[in-house]
């Protein structure tokens, strides 16, 4: 599996599974399938509801330790004391001592907490108990306002990104933070599977247009975390270290993105 480097040393898988909608009870099968197939980050979060599944996956896989575990804060649990509390109970359900990524699900900026759970945050990663800290869904005035704050900057800033949302400015001031970008919804939750020029350039490289998509992600140096609870489709996500795409393919993905492409609600209003 390729790895990048993080801005604080560690190495993080650059393609990994993603969990949303399964349940504990599919995600545990599903998680040992990705293993076997060689994927080594899986991505979860207290949201979801399958930390317990998640876990037990990593868990009785024969490699999973070396798999990098990643799960969210949610934003009821935002605030330093129960952010400690909330990451207590992410460790009990996933039955681990320590987790490689723990991220704020969202800045959730009414509530006016997200400063207070990164200090949370920072303390666990020098507790050692959440080997990395970053965030998801930061717009950049909400990064620049916890580096600014605390000093420690956020390893990853996970958002929505895709064909259709390619979130070119908010990459930029990632990459000039030294924050790495993951995609969430990588593959527009399957919406982009059809997209004719997508299509078009799968038929050409002999490949599925989901292994097209994937493989846009990883040449821009982006995190990616599809998600799929069907076997073979895990298998064919991670099917994508033997190609590249060609540079008349990147202008014409390049050309896909809109400016009504986001799926997801907008972080920067959104109440949740
Ligand atoms: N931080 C955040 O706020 C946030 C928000 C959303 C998502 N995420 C993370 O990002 C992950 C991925 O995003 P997502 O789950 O929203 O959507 P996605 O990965 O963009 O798309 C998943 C959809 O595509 C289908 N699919 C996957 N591989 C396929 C293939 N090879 N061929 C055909 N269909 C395929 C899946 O169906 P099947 O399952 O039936 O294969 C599912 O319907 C999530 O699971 C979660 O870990 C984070």
């Amino acid at each position: 599996m390729v790895t990048l480097p993080l801005g604080d040393g560690r190495l993080m898988p650059q393609l990994g599974l993603g969990l949303w909608r399964t349940t504990d009870a599919e995600a545990a099968g599903l998680v040992r399938t990705a293993i076997d197939a060689g994927y080594r980050l899986v991505d979860t979060a207290a949201a979801y509801g399958n930390e317990r599944g998640v876990g037990e996956g990593v868990r009785s896989a024969e490699a999973g330790s070396a798999v990098f575990v990643t799960t969210k804060l949610w934003n009821d649990d935002q605030g330093y004391d129960r952010t400690l509390r909330a990451f207590d109970e992410s460790l009990r359900r996933l039955g681990l001592p320590v987790v490689d990524l723990y991220l704020i699900h969202w800045p959730a900026p009414a509530r006016g907490l997200y400063v207070a759970s990164w200090r949370a945050l920072v303390r666990l990663k020098a507790e050692g108990r959440a080997r990395s800290i970053g965030v998801s869904n930061f717009a950049p005035q909400h990064l620049r306002r916890i580096i600014g704050e605390t000093g420690e900057s956020p390893v990853v800033n996970q958002v929505e990104l895709h064909p259709w949302y390619q979130q070119r400015a908010l990459r930029a001031v990632n990459a000039h933070l030294g924050v790495r970008t993951q995609s969430w919804s990588p593959l527009g939750q399957g919406r982009l599977l059809s997209d004719p020029i997508i299509c078009r350039i799968a038929t050409r490289h002999g490949r599925t247009p989901a292994q097209v998509i994937i493989r846009w992600h990883l040449e821009h140096g982006l995190i990616v975390i599809p998600k799929s609870a069907n076997p073979d489709r895990i298998r064919e996500n991670i099917g994508v270290l033997d190609f590249r795409l060609a540079p008349d393919d990147l202008v014409a993905i390049a050309g896909l993105d809109r400016a009504d492409g986001r799926i997801g609600p907008d972080p920067v209003t959104l109440s949740l």
